[in-house]
């Protein structure tokens, strides 16, 4: 595919954009300190690439939002979607309606997904169907007679989304803000960090703390009052975090012994990011009760959510009950035209060698991405395969960070930005989770600009006194 037309640029007025943005858009994680001048204006897109209102092109390092799985612009994603929506834009899902392309998608994921996890639930993106898992959870536990087994075990540095729900479950310090939270029945354990290990242990020793502190939160609590435990394959907004080998077998077989639910949140990690369908199983030796997924289910073409429930749980919830309805759902589960560019999307990732070019092409990125750990400020590099992170510190040794205050993330996506290439800044560290089509020279462009906008941020903080080098 072609850039597009230089032309196409002519209909943005960035400055109109601007007044327009900063007068009446309130973004998630709204910088209310504003740059100068205004946002990046992000209009056009072309395979891996996006374009700015004036036409600059930039290298999409994120992918959207870890979503854009496909590419952009591809046009059997335009064609799929244009021509749902001109057969049957919406219908309502309630009750006893359905549609072709809803029945089909939800076929569609019961034969990709592990196990018997065969029955879905659709929501419209990772919050809404982490919130539907705890809310099917919930009633299945209620229907079997166990209302009290209602509390949830989550990870320190989870990110399970943003509504009020999802937002109590996370573990993201630095996100607990000014806001009410669920505390009541939501309990945390540490997150498996491999770079910020307790000092001196082993991987398997460091295992065995996380398996062990987990039992011993499930026994505090009482096993007869913990209905699931949360965990992403890999976590992402926290820090692309690799567990210990071993970590989520061990988590899930802790989990059986007390009949406590295990839910994968897929969001980032399922539709090829990891180089398969779903990782819980094909990567990580599990097959989970619940998996939550949305982002690259259509690829970021269009909002949609799914939270997957097995068999077992089905049978139960089920059961009609006139007094006890499955009171819960959304005017946009299952949107057709969603379900139509996630149908496309699917078929494409697997037709088109998307899901090889993952497993074929992430190792080497690793390997490259590696190459900055020479780099003085660069503490860590961790991740797999498309879903790979850059921790920046000030002393190497001691991984002392630098103050928040430098904002070194955001001067380094600054730098990458201006050389045309999109990377995102979570504080002190830089994610990379670029669409699954990238080729060998795609991700040398990655490196080599992060690499210079490294150096090039290491000798800012030095002149500013803000680093030693
Ligand atoms: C692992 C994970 N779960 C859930 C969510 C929330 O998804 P959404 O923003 O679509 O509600 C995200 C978003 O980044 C995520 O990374």
């Amino acid at each position: 595919m072609s850039r597009p037309n230089p032309g196409a640029f002519e209909r943005y007025d960035t400055k109109e954009i601007w007044r327009k943005d900063k007068n009446h858009y309130i973004h998630p994680w709204h910088d209310f300190e504003s740059p100068e001048g205004g946002c990046l204006v992000i209009a056009e897109s072309d395979g891996a690439y996006v374009f700015d209102a004036d036409g600059k092109r930039y290298l999409d390092g994120i992918g959207g939002m870890w979503c854009v799985n496909v590419g952009y612009a591809n046009e059997e994603m335009v064609q799929a979607i244009a021509d749902q929506a001109r057969r049957l834009a919406y219908y309502s899902p309630f009750v006893d309606t359905t549609t072709p392309p809803g029945a089909e998608l939800a076929a569609k994921l019961a034969d990709l997904a592990p196990g018997s996890l065969n029955r879905v639930f659709f929501s419209t993106g990772g919050s809404t169907a982490n919130d539907t898992a705890v809310r099917l959870i919930h009633y299945y536990n209620h229907r079997r007679g166990k209302p009290e087994k209602a509390h949830i075990i989550c990870l320190d540095e989870a990110y399970h989304g943003s509504t009020f729900l999802a937002m109590s479950l996370d573990g993201k310090a630095d996100d607990r803000s000014a806001f009410c939270y669920i505390d009541d029945i939501v309990h945390r354990v540490s997150c498996p960090n491999r770079y910020r290990r307790p000092e001196g242990t082993t991987l398997e020793e460091f295992c065995d703390l996380l398996i062990a502190e987990l039992e011993a939160k499930i026994l505090e609590v009482g096993p007869e009052r913990v209905a699931c435990f949360f965990a992403e394959p890999i976590q992402g907004a926290g820090g692309v975090n690799v567990p210990p080998p071993g970590y989520h077998k061990r988590a899930f077989d802790v989990c059986r012994k007390y009949d406590v639910l295990y839910v994968s949140d897929e969001v980032v990690t399922a539709f090829g990011r990891l180089g398969h369908y779903f990782a819980s199983r094909e990567v990580f030796g599990i097959t989970p009760d619940v998996i939550t997924c949305a982002k690259g289910l259509t690829s970021g073409y269009a909002p949609l959510g799914a939270t997957l429930i097995s068999e077992e749980m089905y049978e139960v919830v089920s059961v009609p009950d006139l007094a006890s309805p499955l009171s819960h759902g959304f005017t946009y589960s299952g949107h057709p035209v969603s379900c139509a560019a996630a149908l496309k999307s699917i078929e494409i990732l697997g037709r088109d060698g998307i899901l090889e070019n993952v497993r074929e092409v992430g190792p080497y990125f690793e390997k490259k991405l590696a190459g900055l750990l020479e780099l003085p400020l660069v503490g860590d590099v961790r991740g797999s395969h498309f879903m790979m992170c850059v921790e920046n510190v000030a002393d190497k040794a001691t991984k002392e960070m630098l103050p928040n205050e430098v904002n070194v993330g955001k001067r380094i996506s600054d730098a990458c930005e201006a050389r045309g290439l999109l990377v995102r800044p979570i504080g002190h560290l830089n994610i990379l989770s670029p669409p699954l089509i990238l080729d060998r020279d795609q991700i040398d462009f990655c490196v080599d600009v992060l690499r210079e906008s490294i150096l090039e941020t290491a000798d800012c903080l030095v002149r500013e006194g803000f680093w030693r080098g």
